[in-house]
């Protein structure tokens, strides 16, 4: 299939207004399967789809991997055409920022200050700016994004929300690799020893999982999450948390919780050798 690929807000807009309606998937690019199957669901909506391919700055803290984040543009291209995107929005820098972008979005310290927020402090502050921006320039009917990204997702859902953004977001679960690893660009940053042992972080996230079914009280909850980061640092790895919590809010399950089986998410992150790997299993 055709694709058209856009490089400024100014083609972009006479390219969107082809159609009246449009399905985004916003990406950083390095595309693998997960990011085609948001488009084969973006698909299904039976509206056009732009994806866009921009390595945002403002979500990377100074000593992250901003710089090495794998830029395939060419590639991407191919196998965006191949499944059927009809649009690609890849700015660079100055098309995204033409000046310094000193208008934030400010998200929910509640939620983005916890789990991931709490390790990458302002990531989640430079994620909300730049998805805030791409629904400005593309204005979407509706936009899809992985269930990887878990705390993300339930960030843009509140922002869009509280915002009253027009645009119906959809989350996809996420895509596997045969041996469980959740695919991931950063994936392609282990070494062969690595890879084989990555499946690990999804596996402690199951026996969580099973293991907090029999848990009545937050305390021995919190005794199974430290037990599990033990359990996965013994194997190399370093943690940064691995914590079962309220799908709604990311918050700990009290024990009230607990006694009415609330819908709950277990959560990770850990880095294995160089690598930072997320993951995360609803239960
Ligand atoms: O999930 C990602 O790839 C990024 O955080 C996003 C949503 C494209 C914003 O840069």
């Amino acid at each position: 299939m055709q694709i058209h690929t856009v490089h400024t807000l100014t083609e972009l807009r006479a390219a969107l207004r082809q159609h009246p309606r449009w399905a985004l998937v916003p990406t950083m690019g390095n595309l693998h399967a997960g990011h085609l199957g948001l488009i084969a669901r973006a698909r299904q909506e039976n509206v056009p789809v732009v994806a866009s391919i921009f390595v945002n700055r403002l979500q990377f803290g100074p000593n992250e991997d901003f710089d090495r984040y794998p830029r395939t543009l060419q590639r991407d291209t191919e196998l965006l055409a191949e499944v059927g995107s009809t649009l690609l929005f890849a700015p660079d820098e100055a098309e995204m920022y033409p000046q310094p972008q000193t208008f934030r979005v400010l998200p929910d310290p509640a939620l983005s200050g916890i789990l991931d927020g709490a390790a990458r402090p302002g990531h989640f502050e430079g994620v909300a700016t730049v998805v805030m921006k791409l629904f400005q320039m593309v204005q979407p009917a509706y936009a899809v994004f992985g269930k990887k990204d878990y705390q993300q997702l339930l960030l843009i859902r509140r922002m869009v929300e509280q915002f009253a953004l027009p645009v119906t977001i959809i989350g996809l679960d996420t895509v596997r690799a045969e041996d469980g690893l959740a695919l991931s660009s950063r994936n392609g940053y282990l070494t062969p020893e690595e890879r084989a042992q990555a499946p690990q972080l999804q596996a402690a996230l199951h026996a969580l999982a099973a293991e907090a079914r029999s848990a009545t009280a937050a305390e021995q909850l919190h005794q199974m999450e430290q037990q599990a980061m033990t359990r996965l640092a013994q194997h190399g790895w370093t943690p940064d948390y691995i914590t079962l919590r309220r799908r709604a809010d990311l918050l700990p399950l009290t024990a009230q919780d607990l006694h009415q089986g609330t819908p709950a998410v277990v959560l990770g992150a850990a880095r294995l050798g160089r690598t930072r790997l997320i993951d995360n299993v609803e239960c």
